[in-house]
């Protein structure tokens, strides 16, 4: 059995290593809509100087908007903005679990499991109705993209799945833009929506993240991957939400995001679509973002490739 774990990470790493090394930056063929205009530093990758991955993450620092932060507080928009932080009691948070959305999240029956959790963070319009018995029930958290936001299927504004719960949605606007430019130019306009949602619902933790920090986590990855250039594009939000979740939770148990060996094909757990893409990247720097989330992983092999659970810890300050 632990001969087949090892021969299963084994297959798993070269598979996100090959498509790191399949990453080039043709202009022709890698539009690079957000303007990404990152010089890489040649030299060693992060990964061969032991600079730990987890400090990389935390120096990203993914946040969320709040009423107070600039140039929001001078822009009538800002006032839809909460007061109150992310979480309350922070004190109180010891374990966190992330789900990721992934296919082969069917049949893992960790749903008590991550039920145990302080907080249990989940994406997009991810459900856990009818899936408890693999994901469980909790919800704290959801970190949605602006197209969920956006688009009229998932009807954010109205939809049950969205309230009652803290809300961190995110679009990555242009890389070098300004937050004023971000009002014109998000891949989607989540602002309309998200107004709908909070003159709603006013006393909701519903919060828009910083895009700035966003691509401050792209950097963190490219500074991991060194001289091999990532995907132009914003991280995934499983990746956005480990760095959110990451200074505000001593341990993350992350849930099915480097695959186990119930992988199966399919992209989500809630459907049928098959479609490898959304394990091992094609759009997002995924493939870096898991080899990065392996390097901070503290669980052991069997936890990770049986069973599907990373243990992330946060790192000691004197670390970093
Ligand atoms: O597809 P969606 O973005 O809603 O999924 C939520 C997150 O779960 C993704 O951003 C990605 O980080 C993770 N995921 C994954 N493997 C999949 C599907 C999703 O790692 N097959």
């Amino acid at each position: 059995c632990s001969n087949k774990t090892q021969q299963f990470r084994q297959r798993i790493v070269q598979t996100f290593q090959k498509a790191m090394r399949e990453t080039q930056h043709n202009e022709t063929i890698d539009q690079n809509h957000y303007n990404v205009d990152y010089k890489p530093v040649f030299g060693d990758s992060f990964e061969e100087q032991y600079y730990p991955s987890t400090c990389l993450v935390m120096e990203a620092g993914v946040r969320v908007l709040r009423r107070k932060d600039p140039p929001f507080n001078k822009l009538a928009f800002g006032k839809l903005f909460p007061r109150q932080r992310l979480f309350r009691n922070i004190k109180n948070i010891k374990t966190c679990a992330i789900v990721s959305s992934a296919g082969s999240l069917a049949g893992s029956k960790l749903g008590r499991f991550i039920d145990t959790h302080d907080i249990v963070m989940r994406f997009n319009h991810a459900p856990t109705q009818g899936h408890e018995v693999d994901v469980g029930s909790k919800t704290t958290i959801r970190v949605v993209n602006s197209q969920v936001v956006t688009k009229p299927e998932f009807d954010f504004p109205h939809a049950p799945i969205f309230r009652n719960v803290t809300i961190a949605a995110w679009d990555p606007g242009k890389y070098n833009g300004t937050l004023e430019d971000w009002l014109t130019t998000a891949d989607y306009d989540l602002f309309t929506n998200y107004e709908i949602y909070r003159r709603r619902y006013p006393k909701s933790r519903a919060f828009l993240i910083d895009p700035h920090s966003v691509w401050r986590l792209w950097q963190s990855l490219q500074m991991f991957a060194g001289n091999r250039p990532i995907k132009r594009n914003p991280p995934s939000s499983g990746f956005i939400g480990l760095a959110l979740l990451l200074p505000h939770c001593p341990q993350v148990d992350f849930i099915e995001y480097v695959p186990s060996t119930r992988l199966n094909g399919r992209c989500h757990y809630y459907s049928k679509e098959m479609n490898s893409a959304c394990t091992f990247g094609s759009w997002h720097p995924l493939a870096a973002e898991k080899l990065m989330a392996l390097d901070m992983n503290m669980a052991d092999d069997m936890s990770v490739f049986q069973f599907g659970i990373l243990r992330i810890r946060q790192p000691d300050k004197l670390l970093c």
